[in-house]
């Protein structure tokens, strides 16, 4: 007998017809013949498909276990790969010895029993949603992504920093902070007397909301740098695209200006891409067929061509000259919401597009100035479906201008070391963040990030 195998190496061709195998998994069905003998199909999350199982009457358990045996089920079975004669599929396992595991505590009430759900009520149970088809998927591309990407950074010479999820300082400068603290919550002095020097790490702390001014100090020494971890707001958006709990990769390169920026973006972005669908293309193909049937098309469009590049300036004057109306009212110097991003990206360049270069007063204060000393070397990417996907910049590394572009004197003092990088030997640098999970959403069609990380937190809820 071999040792157990998963069911990707059976389907794959590891085993040789006829050999002896053993498998563990979850039944996602069972069918029984007039002829007096049952299929069952056995997942174990290994790949998009399961393996069909025959279960002949034969089997000492087959009538007291076997057909009793509903969706869900955990059992481990022994027998023989042969070459299926049924249709839809190739191998199937004659089993010898099926032992069953665990059972379904009253079928009837199993929350996730075999028919369509929606993704709302999946979320109500995001510890039993793995198991069907399609969070399955999720979860396998989520996995090929997160591979793809270190491999991305590790073929170009980028090392991976693993910057400090607590911090003290708001790297957005947004305000958006989740605190850290041991007080006494339930036995405070009144408010305006807590002192934060009495807290665990004598000062205010916050949960990350960037890992990018930490990775911009290796970057300052390594040249090219990544962090790729999770990251925390607190804004109060009940939106498809918000989490208060999300993962962000955030490269950071030196001697690089914003067009380095939006290059590395769009090189990434398609490798990436590309390895997913080599990897996960069953994934993929049921996303396509089931959840989004333009997918593949708009993938391969991606890998395929190059992003469009547009000034935020160019970008408000083709908003205006649209004659859409939007909620927003459009003019120079707007902070571009999500109707107008979408407009820019949908409707107007019908893919991917980086905007360049936006008004300094609604960016953060590390972007660098442009020489117009009313724009700053940002830019965002923007694609269908999502809007912002990545947001990076060119940083400040004159420290006199990163002075007068900090919010007060308060951040100037925190940021001491952030800094000393611009008075010990500072050069040009630039870096963006993708968030992991509107990138998850993007390609696989999955409209809404909480479902595309295992265990979303959004306000007002945080279970499981
Ligand atoms: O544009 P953001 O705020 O940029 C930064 O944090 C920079 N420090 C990144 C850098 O330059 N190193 O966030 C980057 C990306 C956004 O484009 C978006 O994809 C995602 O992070 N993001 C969120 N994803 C889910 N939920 C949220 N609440 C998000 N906020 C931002
Ligand atoms: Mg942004």
């Amino acid at each position: 007998m071999n040792k157990s195998i998963q069911v990707k190496d059976l389907l794959q061709g590891v085993v040789k017809i006829n050999h002896s195998i053993r498998i563990s998994g979850w039944v996602r069905s069972r069918r029984d013949s007039k002829a007096g003998f049952s299929f069952l199909n056995l997942h174990d999350g290994s790949c998009f498909d399961g393996i069909q199982v025959v279960a002949d009457a034969e089997l000492d358990n087959y009538q007291n276990q076997i057909l009793k045996l509903t969706t869900g089920c955990s059992c481990t079975v022994e027998g023989k790969l042969v070459e299926s004669q049924g249709k839809g599929q190739k191998l199937e396992i004659q089993a010898t010895n099926i032992s069953v595991l665990g059972w379904i505590d009253d079928p009837d009430k199993y929350p996730i029993a075999k028919k369509r759900h929606s993704f709302e009520y999946l979320r109500t149970v995001a510890h039993l949603r793995p198991r069907t088809n399609v969070f399955g998927a999720v979860t396998r591309v989520r996995n090929s992504a997160a591979f793809a990407i270190h491999s991305y950074f590790n073929q170009n010479n980028f090392v991976w920093v693993n910057t400090p999820i607590i911090t003290a300082s708001d790297c957005e400068g947004a305000g958006e902070l989740f605190r850290v603290s041991t007080l006494d919550l339930l036995n405070m002095p009144k408010a305006k007397q807590v002192d934060f020097a009495d807290d665990f790490f004598g000062s205010a702390t916050y949960l990350t909301v960037s890992g990018q001014l930490n990775v911009e100090s290796y970057c300052m020494a390594m040249s090219r740098v990544y962090t790729f971890g999770p990251t925390f707001r607190a804004e109060n958006s009940n939106t498809s695209r918000h989490l208060a709990e999300f993962w962000m990769v955030e490269p950071e390169i030196a001697f690089a200006n914003l067009e380095d920026d939006a290059a590395l973006a769009e090189d990434f972005l398609k490798f990436v891409i590309a390895k997913v669908l080599e990897e996960c293309r069953d994934d993929i193909a049921f996303f396509n067929q089931h959840v989004d049937k333009t997918l593949i098309q708009r993938l391969e469009k991606v890998c395929e061509s190059g992003f469009d590049h547009i000034e935020y300036t160019e970008a408000i004057d083709l908003l205006i000259k649209s004659g859409k109306k939007f909620d927003f009212p459009v003019k120079w110097g707007l902070d571009m919401q999500s109707e107008h991003e979408r407009f820019l990206c949908e409707q107007y360049f019908k893919g991917p597009v980086v905007v360049k270069n936006y008004p300094e007063s609604i960016k953060s204060f590390y972007m660098r100035r442009n020489d117009d000393e009313k724009t700053c070397a940002a830019m965002d990417l923007l694609v269908p479906g999502i809007g912002e996907l990545i947001g990076g910049s060119q940083r400040e590394e004159r420290l006199d201008i990163l002075d007068s572009k900090m919010p007060d004197e308060k951040l100037k003092q925190e940021l001491w070391w952030y800094r000393e990088l611009r008075q010990y030997g500072t050069v040009p640098h630039a870096g963006f963040g993708l968030g992991f999970e509107r990138f998850i959403s993007y390609i696989t069609g999955m409209e809404n990030v909480r479902d595309a990380i295992p265990f979303p937190r959004v306000p007002g809820s945080a279970p499981f």
